[in-house]
């Protein structure tokens, strides 16, 4: 263990060897590790007015209660952990994590010898994820989800839910997801859906939300060489699952 690394808890320092271009001066203050600061960004930004909510203190506190409830009622709001086939010691990254819940779930399939890391751009969410759900093998990053600040295959599963309809390019995010896992390794992710109105409602003005229509998260996957694409729609809840090559 280096200089850097052993002065951090558990989850960040085993982030830190995962990173393409760890910080020398690594910052935990708020009990994540902050690859962003105050850096301005150099990918497209959501402006919009719900990612402005989930950026806010009060928002993130308003969307943890939330989810909450969904979780409990909605059988489409539950996490993908079974599927994704997580090895027992392996990796996980859960990306636009919010309050960390996910995360935490999957530090617990991955076991005591894994890793879960949860990526948010939100120092809010991020905030209540590391105060509630931070531990010797799950941690929080702060980083934007179209340019993931981990290596070229360096996780065995990813999972993204309700967050690609607010990332201006989503298909650079999802990109970036398939680069970063491992060869072999599966990928799910959930985005809330308009199904074929989506062009309609494109039409409308939005709170900086991107309307999916049926096949484009689909066809997105299949773009990046991902094997066994599935999409499948519950109401206004769409899952798209893939395999990335071996
Ligand atoms: C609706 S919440 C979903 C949170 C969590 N995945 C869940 O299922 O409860 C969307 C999250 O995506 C995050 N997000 C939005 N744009 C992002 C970006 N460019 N990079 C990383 N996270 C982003 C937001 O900050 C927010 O925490």
């Amino acid at each position: 263990m280096d200089g850097v690394t052993a002065t951090l808890p558990p989850a960040l320092a085993a982030a830190q060897k995962l990173l393409a271009d760890p910080p020398a001066d690594p910052d935990i203050s708020r009990g994540y590790l902050d690859l962003l600061g105050a850096q301005i960004s150099d990918v497209p930004e959501n402006t919009g007015l719900i990612q402005a909510l989930w950026a806010s203190p009060i928002g993130s506190l308003l969307y943890d209660n939330a989810q909450t409830v969904a979780r409990r009622l909605l059988t489409a709001w539950q996490q993908p952990t079974e599927w994704l086939d997580l090895p027992a010691g392996g990796t996980a990254l859960d990306v636009g994590c919010g309050p960390g819940n996910v995360t935490a779930a999957l530090g617990r399939a991955v076991g005591p010898e894994g890793l879960a890391l949860g990526v948010d751009i939100s120092e809010p969410m991020l905030a209540r994820a590391a105060a509630a759900e931070a531990g010797l093998n799950v941690g929080f990053l702060r980083a934007d989800a179209q340019r993931l600040p981990l290596r070229d295959a360096s996780v065995d599963a990813v999972t993204s839910i309700a967050m690609l309809q607010l990332i201006p390019d989503p298909a650079t995010a999802i990109a970036e997801m398939v680069r970063v896992l491992r060869p072999g390794r599966r990928i799910a992710v959930m985005v809330p859906t308009a199904g074929r109105a989506a062009s309609l409602i494109r039409l409308l003005p939005n709170g900086g939300a991107h309307a999916f229509g049926d096949d484009e998260l689909a066809d997105t996957f299949e773009s990046l060489g991902l094997s066994s694409v599935r999409a499948k729609n519950t109401g206004t809840i769409q899952w798209v699952r893939g395999v990335k090559a071996a």
